[in-house]
C-alpha cells in the first residue's frame, strides 16, 4: 500500500479511481492529500465500511461505486491517475489485460495507472519460487489450519479459481501493448511489486 502510495504523487484537485479500493487503505489517504477519489468495489459492505472510516477521519472528496471492474465504464479522458492495491490479481487474465487497456482510455493524456498487486508465476524463475516457497513455509510453521490453508490457495493458485497472480512481466506486456509509456515495475517485498505506466501526451 505504501508504495502505491509513493508511486501514486497525487497533486490536489486530481481526479482519482482506485479499482477494488476495499475499506479504503489508499483512496482515504488520496483523498487527505486533495484528490477526489471514485472508489470502485464489488463489495457493497466494503463500501460501508470505507464511508465510515472516511466519516470517522473526517476525509472529504471520497464517492463510492459499487460494480465489477470487469464491467466498469468511465467517461474518456476524465481522469489523472487511476490506482489498485492487491485486487487486479482476482480477475481473470484476460479481464486483466481488457482493463488496462479501458484505463488508458479513461486517462487524460499525462495521465498515470499505478497497481500494486502480488505479482508472481508458477514457478518457471527463482523469483517464483522463492516467493512460493516462502509463502508455503510460512503456512506449514502454522500447523494444521496453515496447512489447511496451504492446500485451499494451491488449488485456487493452480486451478486460478480467485487467486490469479501473474508476473511483473506480464503486467508490463499489458501496459506496453494498451499503450502506456514510461511503463516500470518494482519489486516491492516477496511477493509484492508495482508497475506503473504514462499515458502518453502533453
Ligand atoms: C484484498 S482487497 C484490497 C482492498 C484495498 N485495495 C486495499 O489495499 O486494502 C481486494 C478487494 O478487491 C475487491 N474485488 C475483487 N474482485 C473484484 C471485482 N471483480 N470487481 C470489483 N472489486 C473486486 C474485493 O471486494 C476487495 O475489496
Amino acid at each position: 500500500m505504501a508504495a502505491v502510495l509513493d508511486a501514486s504523487d497525487v497533486s490536489p484537485g486530481a481526479m482519482v479511481v482506485d479499482l477494488g479500493c476495499g475499506t479504503g487503505s489508499v483512496s482515504i489517504p488520496l483523498a487527505e492529500r486533495g484528490a477526489r477519489v471514485t472508489a470502485v468495489d464489488l463489495s457493497p459492505s466494503m463500501l460501508e465500511l470505507l464511508v465510515a472510516k472516511a466519516a470517522e477521519a473526517g476525509v472529504q472528496g471520497i464517492t463510492t461505486l459499487a460494480a465489477p471492474l470487469e464491467d466498469l465504464e468511465l467517461p474518456p479522458g476524465s481522469v489523472d491517475l487511476i490506482v489498485s492495491n492487491y485486487a487486479l490479481h482476482h480477475l481473470r487474465d484476460r479481464d486483466k489485460e481488457a482493463l488496462v487497456a479501458s484505463a488508458l482510455g479513461w486517462l487524460r493524456p499525462g495521465g498515470r495507472m499505478v497497481i500494486g498487486d502480488m505479482m508472481f508465476g508458477r514457478g518457471t524463475s527463482a523469483r517464483d519460487r522463492s516467493i512460493i516457497g516462502s509463502k508455503a513455509a510460512v503456512m506449514l510453521r502454522r500447523g494444521p489450519a496453515g496447512w489447511w490453508r496451504l492446500v485451499k490457495n494451491v488449488g485456487r493458485f493452480w486451478f486460478r479459481m480467485e487467486e490469479r497472480p501473474v508476473t511483473m512481466e506480464t503486467w508490463e506486456r499489458y501496459f506496453r501493448q494498451a499503450g502506456f509509456s514510461q511503463v516500470a515495475a518494482t519489486p516491492v517485498r516477496l511477493e509484492a511489486a508495482v508497475v506503473a505506466g504514462t499515458k502518453p501526451g502533453p
